[in-house]
């Protein structure tokens, strides 16, 4: 089945030449995409879809998010925005709830959440365990996460649970909790930070998860400057997320973990050359009242950058990728096609998943390039900058994941 996406007036494509295309088509084979170019060269296809001169993105990728988890933290937002300030200790409040879900319950959130996300074109979609704290929760919220999302991230130290001494749980953590998320995840995650786990705590586990096979990833520098960055690029970490507070050496060492790489043409994947990305989370920051984390200063010093909603209940309840790229370009300083790329490419780069093609067998996500997976957003604006020219309307027309039409 092929279907030809004729009369697009702005085709974003995110692909290594960062071209953007006028007037120009898409063929979808399968979950693929089999052409793109102008729409007057266009080949014939089983079906025709006119996109009426509106804007065609890649589907957003959101590669941080925490989405297996009950209840809500109104309250804790509320004293928030009356002046109180952000505590990791409140993940507490959601571990109680989580925990006292069932399965089903907990699978049936976590789902609805991801079809918020897909509504509004998120098309590729990490999430993480985190509010379970003990094997038991921990091992059943990193299987739902992996039948929920695409990518499934254990964060066993987010917080250090009640009742336990940060040592031994650490040793849990690096011991029979790894063990028994193992078989659900692909990645790794630490809540490098004061109040969660101390730079020692987080050299642990994230040698234990690194010995275990396991991707790496850090939450670091977010209510202040500390270890996490620099452990994060030592590690050789995917991504460091949030980055709000960086001394000068953690810009020059994330810059410096990408000067093996090359920007242009991606080239580096797998032979150690790829850095760690910084990604930040705009709508965590604004939610937590910190700092926007320096997104355009991390640019301009040649840091691969993603953006993403940071979706969870405390720091950042919301799925909506395109409220973090009207906020990246209206208040960080990117350009629309820097923060597009961020949104998406920059999340597929975080991820792991932006190159792969039909000689590769695993297909790329984040950009739109013959042989990349079929993940499309069709806005309903003729170019991407109505996402900051028009900020908080809601501009998702359609949606393709993998070649489906899920809007
Ligand atoms: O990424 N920073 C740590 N973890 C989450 C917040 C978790 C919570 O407060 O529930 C975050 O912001």
């Amino acid at each position: 089945m092929s279907t030809l996406i004729t009369n697009i007036a702005e085709l974003m494509t995110q692909d290594a030449e960062h071209r953007v295309l006028k007037n120009a088509a898409v063929v979808v084979e399968g979950e693929r995409i089999s052409w793109l170019g102008p729409t007057a060269d266009a080949p014939a296809a089983d079906e025709a879809v006119d996109a009426g001169g509106r804007a065609l993105l890649p589907g957003w990728v959101d590669s941080h998010t925490h989405l297996i988890f009950a209840g809500d933290r109104t309250a804790e937002f509320e004293a928030r925005m009356a002046g109180e300030s952000y505590q990791a200790g409140g993940i507490a409040v959601t571990t109680g709830a989580t925990r006292n879900t069932g399965d089903f319950d907990l699978t049936r959130l976590a789902l609805g959440r991801v079809a918020e996300a897909v509504s509004q074109g998120t098309t590729y979609l990490e999430t993480k365990t985190g509010y379970g704290l003990d094997v038991e929760n921990e091992a059943r919220s990193a299987r739902i996460a992996s039948t929920v999302a695409d990518e499934a991230t254990y964060l066993g130290a987010h917080l250090v649970p009640a009742g336990m001494e940060p040592e031994e749980y650490t040793d849990l953590v690096c011991g029979p909790m790894l063990a028994a998320v193992r078989p659900y995840v692909r990645w790794a995650d630490v809540f490098c930070e004061r109040g969660a786990f101390t730079e020692e705590q987080s050299r642990r586990v994230l040698q234990a998860c690194r010995d275990a096979g396991l991707g790496l990833r850090v939450h670091g520098n977010q209510l202040g400057e500390g270890p996490g960055v620099r452990l994060a690029v030592e590690f050789g970490a995917a991504s460091v997320d949030h980055v709000n507070y960086l001394a000068p050496a953690d810009v020059d060492a994330l810059a410096g973990s990408w000067s093996g790489w090359d920007a242009e043409t991606g080239e580096g994947r797998g032979t150690g050359h790829r850095g760690t990305v910084a990604t930040c989370l705009p709508a965590c920051d604004l939610s937590t009242r910190q700092p926007l984390a320096p997104g355009r200063e991390l640019l301009d010093a040649g840091v691969q950058v993603a953006l993403a909603s940071n979706c969870n209940p405390g720091t950042s309840y919301t799925s909506s990728m395109a409220f973090c790229v009207t906020t990246a370009v209206l208040q960080m300083r990117l350009s629309v096609h820097e923060a597009v790329r961020a949104a998406t490419y920059g999340g597929a780069l975080a991820l792991g998943r932006e190159s792969g093609n039909d000689v590769d067998g695993e297909r790329a996500v984040g950009s739109i390039a013959v042989g990349h997976r079929a993940d499309l957003h069709l806005l309903n604006a003729p170019s991407a900058t109505h996402l900051a020219y028009r900020p908080g309307i809601p501009l998702t027309h359609a949606v393709w994941r993998a070649g489906v039409r899920a809007r």
